[in-house]
């Protein structure tokens, strides 16, 4: 049976071995999807002997994106541009690092929920390796404005001059939130790991269309989505679509099959508890 693992710590409640089942039954085959728990010292030993055993694939996550996209022979151009692998791959000239979040996010928001982002004015909230990887995607859509907003100002400054490039972006520290409206806000802090929430304007949400958080929880609400629903966004969702999607464009890149994924998504939100 084709192999395939997710590398990280923790990855014990990750969702991807269930998501990755589900996509294989869709076309009546079977695979087996690890989790492999591994700290940074036995980050690339533990990948270099999955793949010199017959490992067909691979996921990244917290915290070894940036260490895979140094581990790789190549890098795709959305990889090189999030300074993080998500995907692995094997080719005849040695590992391929891929990031499939950003184009995840971008899925789950345009063909799930009807959210475009073409003229919009996004407002990101975080300034780490999470928001690394959806600025390159997000600015490719055609926002008005992007803004970085960061507890640490000098962070979402240095992020916003490496993307200027690419788009409109400002950086802003977080207690500059208290002014502005915002078609989309973001949350790409990693507050919410700890059950926590990033220090914002409770007047925020109230000038924000939609609240997005790149983190998940499953049936229940995460706490900024709960926070910005009753702080008066209209709209607030959960990255679990965003999950399920980057699963689906990494099942493509190994397997070259594209699956559905409305009904994994629901299964998910009916079913699930936490994780990561
Ligand atoms: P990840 O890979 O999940 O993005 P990271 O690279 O460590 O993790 O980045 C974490 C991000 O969440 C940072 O932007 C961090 O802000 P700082 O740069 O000021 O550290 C942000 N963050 C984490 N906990 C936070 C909190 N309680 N409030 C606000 N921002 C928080």
């Amino acid at each position: 049976m084709d192999r395939y693992a997710l590398f990280g710590q923790p990855v014990s409640h990750s969702l991807s071995p269930l998501i990755h089942g589900l996509f294989a039954l869709q076309f009546d085959q079977r695979l087996e999807y690890g989790l492999v728990n591994v700290g940074a010292a036995g980050f690339a030993g533990a990948v270099e002997a999955f793949f010199a055993e017959g490992g067909r694939g691979a996921n990244v996550t917290v915290p070894h994106k940036q260490a895979a996209a140094a581990l790789v022979a190549g890098l795709t151009p959305r990889a090189q541009m999030a300074a993080a692998v998500n995907t692995l791959r094997p080719s005849p000239d040695g590992l391929v690092g891929d990031n499939t979040d950003g184009t995840g996010l971008l899925r789950d928001l345009r063909d799930n929920l009807g959210i475009g982002l073409r003229d919009a004015r996004v407002l990101v909230i975080g300034a780490g390796g999470a928001v690394r990887g959806i600025l390159g995607p997000l600015l490719t859509e055609g926002p008005a404005s992007l803004c970085i907003a960061n507890r640490t100002l000098s962070t979402a400054e240095a992020l916003a001059t490496g993307f200027r490039g690419l788009g409109p972006v400002e950086a802003r520290s977080l207690d500059e939130l208290d002014r502005g409206h915002w078609d989309l806000m973001i949350n790409g802090t990693s507050a919410g790991l700890a059950g926590g929430l990033p220090d914002l304007p409770r007047t925020l949400p109230a000038r924000c269309a939609v609240a997005y958080d790149l983190s998940y929880s499953g049936h229940a609400d995460t706490a900024f989505q709960a926070w910005a629903r009753e702080a008066g966004t209209a709209r607030s969702f959960q990255g679990l679509g965003m999950l399920v999607e980057q699963a689906a464009e990494s099942f493509f890149l190994w397997r070259g099959l594209r699956p559905a994924t409305g009904n994994v998504i629901e299964t998910l939100r009916r079913g699930s508890g936490s994780g990561s």
